[in-house]
């Protein structure tokens, strides 16, 4: 066993005696464990993995992550459940293994994500194979002016004409096809490629635009690399599922044949996990995996603010969706009176007061807070609204944890993704404070898995700000 550092603690004059004091607590069952690898965890390292090569869902779960920890924890099948389900990877991956799965997702993004794959396992290729043909005979006959993508002000411009032209008259084209999981697949072709033919690319908090499209953001020129013509990548695309779907490609996407009948379809359903969870009923669940937003500032909605226009969000749909989100970015307002609220209709106010008085008397969660609000003072942080951020996240994250505990039937055990984060100086110890706040609750931790390399470590960094090493961790938690 590796010795785990006392990373967070700070040299600032501010003394972190309560993160001190949990890292003394936990210090015994936090462990490298040597196997999480990126080729294991990352999404990227694993492009031929499965159905997500066809579009690149950052965020994603590879699916040996999952096998890895279903095997680890809990080998034999019931039902599972992901809060925060991206494009469903825990969800397919546990139902290859004769699971029933259950997710919530808030974006609409990962829900297509889910129905496209569905509708890829459902349609009979010789069909699609031959709509291929007659398609691109009815694409010639459109004429350009069909607007069916409406931009909103953060993607207006996005495309060069041409492309933004021949996408329209495609997704004009496609509205003719008859069968229903064919056309979901014509359209997903399209919605794959909208980052290779714009003049955007995403880049970690924000879609980072080219100097070409005469959008300036800030005084760095960016350029990035050749933008390709629409017609040609979505044919591209469109033979790499075909491609992917003729038998025998043995790419681990989709189940094989002889179990196929008796495999549950995952189930999705579209909301805020803070809010579809405390409607469920209690201990329904054997397992949860799953990774939340991380408290880093990334805007979901700004990255993929392609694809929701494409999902016809239009600009108030995309506020909505970035303050319904599980609080990850400085924009994000409090959730609380909402919360109340919402537990009160339920009737659960006791409940609301339980989770809320865990927050307010929890040390180590103060102790951020109040170190944030005190470097926010001293101009020390980058944006004013980042204490605001951290004291909503661990809030929000609290009653998803408590949700998670009620919902999971004794025994259950939850696998949680997640990477701690550094404001101002000051490492944030999310591990640390989630797996109190579980415990505190009544979970057992069992394990606080930290990756051998985690972020943060340059040699630039440590000798700038004399810092130490970010966990990124995987936190496994017992009913
Ligand atoms: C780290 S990603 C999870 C990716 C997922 N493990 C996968 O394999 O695709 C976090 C996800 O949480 C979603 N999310 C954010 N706030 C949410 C909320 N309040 N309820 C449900 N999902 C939410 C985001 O849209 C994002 O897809």
């Amino acid at each position: 066993m590796s010795e785990p550092s006392m990373s967070y603690v700070s040299k600032s004059v501010l003394f972190p005696t309560e993160r001190e004091k949990l890292f003394e607590k936990y210090k015994d069952i936090i462990e490298t464990d040597f196997t999480l690898n990126r080729t294991l965890v990352s999404f990227q390292a694993n492009k031929k993995e499965q159905f997500f090569r066809w579009f690149k869902y950052k965020e994603g779960f590879s699916k040996k992550l999952i096998d890895y920890f279903i095997e680890k924890y809990h080998p034999s099948n019931g039902h599972i459940l992901d809060p925060f389900a991206g494009s469903g990877a825990t969800l397919f991956a546990a139902r290859e293994k004769g699971w029933d799965s259950t997710g919530v997702e808030l974006l609409p993004i990962g829900i297509y994500n889910v129905e496209a794959r569905l509708a890829a396992e459902k349609i009979s290729l010789e069909k699609f194979k031959r709509e291929v043909n007659s398609f691109w005979k009815s694409f010639d006959k459109i004429t350009s002016d069909n607007s069916v993508i409406q931009h909103i002000s953060i993607t207006r411009g996005a495309f060069p004409e041409d492309n933004e032209i021949n996408l329209n008259r495609y997704l004009t084209c496609c509205k003719k096809i008859n069968d229903s999981s064919i056309r979901k697949l014509f359209e997903f072709a399209a919605f794959t490629v909208l980052e290779e033919i714009s003049f955007t690319r995403k880049d970690g908090q924000y879609l980072r635009w080219d100097s070409r499209a005469n959008r300036s953001y800030g005084n760095t020129e960016f350029n990035k690399g050749e933008i390709y013509d629409f017609i040609k990548v979505v044919k591209e695309k469109i033979e790499e599922i075909i491609f992917d779907l003729s038998p025998n490609q043995n790419l681990d996407l989709f189940p094989k044949e002889e179990t196929k009948t008796e495999l549950t379809d995952p189930k999705i359903l579209q909301g805020s996990s803070l809010e579809v969870l405390p409607g469920m009923k209690s201990d329904i669940f054997d397992f949860v995996m799953t990774s939340p937003p991380y408290c880093n500032r990334y805007d979901y909605t700004r990255t993929y603010a392609l694809e929701l226009i494409f999902l016809n969000n239009n600009d108030d749909d995309v506020k909505k969706l970035r303050q319904t989100m599980l609080t990850c970015t400085v924009e994000n307002k409090e959730k609380l009176n909402y919360l109340e609220n919402l537990y009160t209709e339920l009737n659960r106010a006791s409940d609301f007061d339980f989770i809320n008085s865990i927050y307010f008397s929890h040390p180590a969660m103060s102790e951020v807070n109040d170190i944030l609000s005190k470097l926010n003072e001293l101009g020390k942080l980058n944006n004013s609204n980042i204490p605001r951020m951290v004291k909503n996240y661990f809030y929000e994250m609290l009653f998803i944890i408590y949700e998670m505990y009620r919902l999971l039937k004794k025994n259950g055990t939850v696998v949680m993704v997640n990477d701690n984060v550094r404001y101002g100086g000051e490492e944030i110890p999310v591990d640390l404070i989630l797996s109190d706040f579980a415990k505190i609750i009544g979970f057992k931790i069992k394990k606080i898995w930290t990756l051998p390399t985690g972020k943060g470590n340059s040699s630039q960094q440590m000798g700038e700000h004399g810092r130490s090493e970010l966990r990124k961790c995987v936190y496994i938690w017992e009913k």
